[in-house]
């Protein structure tokens, strides 16, 4: 598919997953959070999950917060992708397009936030600004996947497994820069599974060729014998590029 990220697709369905997973704990008083269990229980309500990107890693937070019986908001600037996961999910998601004020009425309103936005080669846009976080409740949680690329919070900043949570502004904040390596053994096979076409292409026709049958795998390509052939990657070090078509001939 155009555009598509397909080796960052399986590592995005499993940390949307295991983002709801984290969240839920890091709401647990113990964990600092605000007590709040996310499915609620007959006669009381259930926790509320704000989710800011609607991609992969938004689609199977969604999935799994739904599962769990969450009150769930999504929000993104693409009106098609809210339109078909408003349709893959029926009526118990809630759809709202991504805008500051929209971010900030629902933001204060949650028990959980999880920040999954992407701009393609970029660093992620800071939706959550320090006073934002300074109005949302004290013991909510903010779970920024997008910490790989900077984070969409100001205030967050990468963690680690060994210690994935600190409190910032009264907020819970788990922001683990590789979440799939909780789950390593479902993750190493949903990346395989992904990678191994690849593998075998360029173990059996050698890397040449491979790449010249396969527009997609020369997209990926970032250098070749001593060029940089990723304009994106060029542009960040301040060398001179070349495209992966003209590097091969
Ligand atoms: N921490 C981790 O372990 C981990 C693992 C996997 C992915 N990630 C990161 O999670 C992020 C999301 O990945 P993905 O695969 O879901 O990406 P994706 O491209 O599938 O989805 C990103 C979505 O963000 C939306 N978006 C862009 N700007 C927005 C805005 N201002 N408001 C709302 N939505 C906006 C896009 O329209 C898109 O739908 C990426 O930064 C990725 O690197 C982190």
């Amino acid at each position: 598919m155009a555009g598509a990220l397909p080796l960052l697709t399986p590592m995005s369905e499993v940390a949307g997953r295991i983002a709801i997973q984290a969240g839920a704990t890091a709401l647990q008083m113990a964990n600092g959070g605000r007590g709040v269990l996310l499915g609620g229980v007959p006669g009381v309500a259930p926790g509320k999950v704000l989710l800011l990107g609607a991609g992969t890693v938004g689609a199977h937070a969604a999935r799994m917060a739904l599962g769990l019986g969450a009150d769930v908001t999504l929000m993104d600037i693409s009106l098609p992708r809210l339109r078909h996961l408003d349709d893959v999910f029926g009526p118990r998601l809630k759809t709202r397009y991504s805008e500051a004020h929209a971010i900030e009425e629902l933001a204060c309103e949650a028990d959980l936030v999880v920040g999954s936005v992407l701009l393609p080669g970029k660093r992620a846009p800071k939706l959550i600004s320090r006073s934002l976080v300074q109005s949302m409740k004290p013991g909510s949680v903010l779970v920024d996947v997008a910490i790989d690329q900077g984070g969409c919070a100001e205030t967050s900043r990468p963690t680690t497994h060994s210690s994935p949570t600190y409190i910032e502004e009264g907020v819970v904040h788990y922001c683990v820069a590789n979440m799939p390596a909780a789950c390593a053994r479902t993750a190493t096979q949903a990346l395989t599974n992904a990678t191994l076409p690849y593998v075998l292409a360029l173990a059996g026709k050698g890397y040449q060729e491979a790449l010249k049958a396969d527009a997609g795998l020369r997209k990926g390509l970032n250098l070749y014998l001593g060029q940089v052939t990723h304009a994106g990657l060029a542009a960040d070090l301040g060398y001179s590029c070349i495209s992966p078509d003209a590097a091969l001939e």
